[in-house]
Order: C-alpha cells, then sequence, then structure tokens
C-alpha cells in the first residue's frame, strides 16, 4: 500500500508468536496470588477473567508512522489474557451458545485448531463453567498441546488427512460435540428409565472405536470458528467500535492479516457503516492459501498442505 498523508489513521490488528504467547500465559499463572493481591486494593478491578478481555491499548508505531507519515496504530490485541484477538471470538462463541441453548453450562465445547483459537477456547471455557476438547494435526508441536492441557482442556492429536477426510482434526472435533450430545441424551434416557444418577464413566465408546475423551454428560458444543457467525459479531460488536471509540472515528483505514476473516469482515463493515469510505485491506504474504486464492482462484499453498510441514507424508488440497 503507497502511503498516503491523512489527518486520520492507519489501524493494524497486531498478533504475536506463539512462543510469546505461552510466555505470557506461564508468567500469569505464575503471579497469580500477588496479581490477587493488587487487584484487591484496586477500585477499578474487572470482573473475572473474561472482564479482562478485549478495551486493549492502540499504540502509535512511532517508525512507520514517522517513515509514511500516516499516523499508524497497532491495537494491541495479544494483551487479551489468552494472548490474541481470538479471546474476543472465544466469549462470543460461547456467550452466544449458552443463550441459544446450543450448549448448556457445563457442556464441553470442541474445535479443531492447532492455534490462537484453541488457546482462547481452553482459557475462556472454564470461565463459562464449560470444558474444551480441542482436536488438532499430530505433526503440530508438542508444546501446543501442552499449553492447552495447562489451561485445563483436552487435546486429541490426530493423524493430518485432507478437509475432505471425515478424520480431518476439524471434522473430528465437530464429530466429537456430536459424541457428547449423544452421550448427554442417552445419560438422560438412563436417567429416567432407572430413576436414579448413573455413575461416572471416564471413557466414550464411538464409531466402534474407543476414544477417550468427551466424557460429559452436559453435552457438547462444535465452536466452528469459520462458520459461526459467532466470529464475525465479535468483531462487528467489539473489536470495530472499539477502534471508532479509540480514534474519536478518525480513522481512514484498517489493515489486517486473516485467518478466517472474522476480524478482517467483522471491523470493516462496523467502521464503513460508520464512514463509508474508510478503506480496509486485508495484507497475507506470497506463500499463504489465501494469496493464491487472491491470485490464481485456489485456497493451496504446498508449503502449508496438510502433513508436508512435518514428518507426515499425506498431501492434500485444502479446498
Ligand atoms: C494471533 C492471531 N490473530 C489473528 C488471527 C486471524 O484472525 P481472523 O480469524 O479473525 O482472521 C489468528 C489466526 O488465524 C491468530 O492466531
Amino acid at each position: 500500500m503507497a502511503p498516503v498523508r491523512s489527518t486520520g489513521a492507519i489501524v493494524a490488528a497486531v498478533s504475536v508468536s506463539m512462543a510469546l504467547l505461552s510466555l505470557f500465559l506461564y508468567k500469569s499463572k505464575l503471579s497469580s496470588k500477588k496479581t490477587k493481591l493488587t487487584l484487591a486494593s484496586k477500585k477499578n478491578h474487572t470482573n473475572g477473567l473474561v472482564g479482562a478481555i478485549g478495551n486493549t491499548p492502540l499504540i502509535r508505531i512511532n517508525s512507520l508512522s514517522d517513515a509514511t507519515g500516516c499516523e499508524i496504530l497497532g491495537k494491541c490485541e495479544f494483551l487479551n489474557p489468552g494472548g490474541s484477538v481470538k479471546d474476543r471470538v472465544a466469549v462470543k462463541i460461547i456467550e452466544e451458545a449458552l443463550e441459544s441453548g446450543d450448549l448448556a453450562p457445563g457442556g464441553v465445547v470442541t474445535e479443531g485448531s492447532a492455534g490462537s483459537t484453541a488457546i482462547s477456547l481452553a482459557t475462556v471455557a472454564p470461565a463459562y463453567g464449560c470444558k474444551c476438547h480441542v482436536v488438532i494435526p499430530d505433526d503440530a508441536a508438542v508444546e501446543k498441546s501442552q499449553i492447552l492441557e495447562a489451561l485445563g482442556a483436552t487435546v486429541e492429536r490426530v493423524r493430518p488427512v485432507s478437509i475432505t477426510h471425515r478424520d480431518h482434526f476439524v471434522n473430528i472435533a465437530r464429530r466429537r460435540a456430536t459424541e457428547a450430545n449423544e452421550l448427554a441424551m442417552k445419560h438422560r434416557k438412563d436417567e429416567q428409565m432407572n430413576g436414579q444418577a448413573l455413575g461416572q464413566t471416564n471413557g466414550f465408546q464411538c464409531d466402534g472405536e474407543k476414544q477417550s475423551v468427551v466424557s460429559s454428560y452436559k453435552g457438547g458444543y462444535f465452536a466452528d470458528q469459520f462458520e459461526n457467525m459467532a466470529n464475525f459479531r465479535a468483531h462487528y460488536e467489539g473489536t470495530g467500535p472499539e477502534i471508532w471509540e479509540q480514534t474519536g472515528g478518525n480513522v481512514d483505514a484498517f489493515v489486517a492479516a486473516a485467518g478466517t476473516g472474522g476480524t478482517l469482515a467483522g471491523v470493516s463493515r462496523f467502521l464503513q457503516e460508520k464512514k463509508s469510505n474508510v478503506k480496509c485491506f486485508l495484507i497475507d504474504p506470497p506463500g499463504s492459501g489465501l494469496y493464491n486464492k487472491v491470485t490464481r482462484g485456489v485456497m493451496y499453498t504446498r508449503e502449508e498442505a496438510e502433513g508436508r510441514r512435518l514428518k507426515n507424508p499425506f498431501d492434500t488440497i485444502t479446498e
């Protein structure tokens, strides 16, 4: 994008690496006792973990602003408790599901994600009395599983296969929610028939294969960040209005990278409804699936094909 001198600001969504994120989580855990004492003595405390999500600062990026003559501000989403913008999405997905009754209190939220969304769901679910079950490909770094387990989630590592395969990690996550719902229904029926509560079991039989994963009797809910419109709404109702307020409406452009596109879509829609000439840009480098989608019409990269990244020799198409 060519630099344009302007009166308003350009806001960029800023993310942070997993390494930094895990360090942040680790530190906050170690110092939780101290933090409690400090918070108790302050007037302006937040309401639990969920209250600490959002309202992230906008920081002027001096180097870029000075070099371009534009006011370039970064929205510090890495300051959310789970370390990314996905905390907002996790909250919205869970709150909407609880409200609609698709997720019962105490139920398990499932997701197929080896990234920030899984971390955020694992971070946030306990605040709503829910569990979190994450399915990831087994060529993902083991540290990802360790972070999720440290946050209280259960993690299932599965062989990487095509998204069109029923055992792709996202499809398994969807199935686990269905299985949890079937288990909950069966449990309710058994209870009604026996007139008494059944004992707790640790495993769950599904599709003829033993999967000791979803043992909740409260049912499950597939978070489904790519298809769930709560993702968009988290940004349309949260991140967008925040940016508008923080800049006093004095914003010319918004720039973000994209995974699901929820941030870009939600923030852009909100800002452009407020001010139709706000320019919104998706930035993604060559080598990303989206770059190929835009330039060649196919969402595919050799580098990102499941199984090519590390040890498993499966090849696949993403779309
Ligand atoms: C830290 C971080 N920020 C942003 C994104 C992408 O956001 P969105 O899914 O809203 O495009 C991701 C994942 O894709 C992420 O890990």
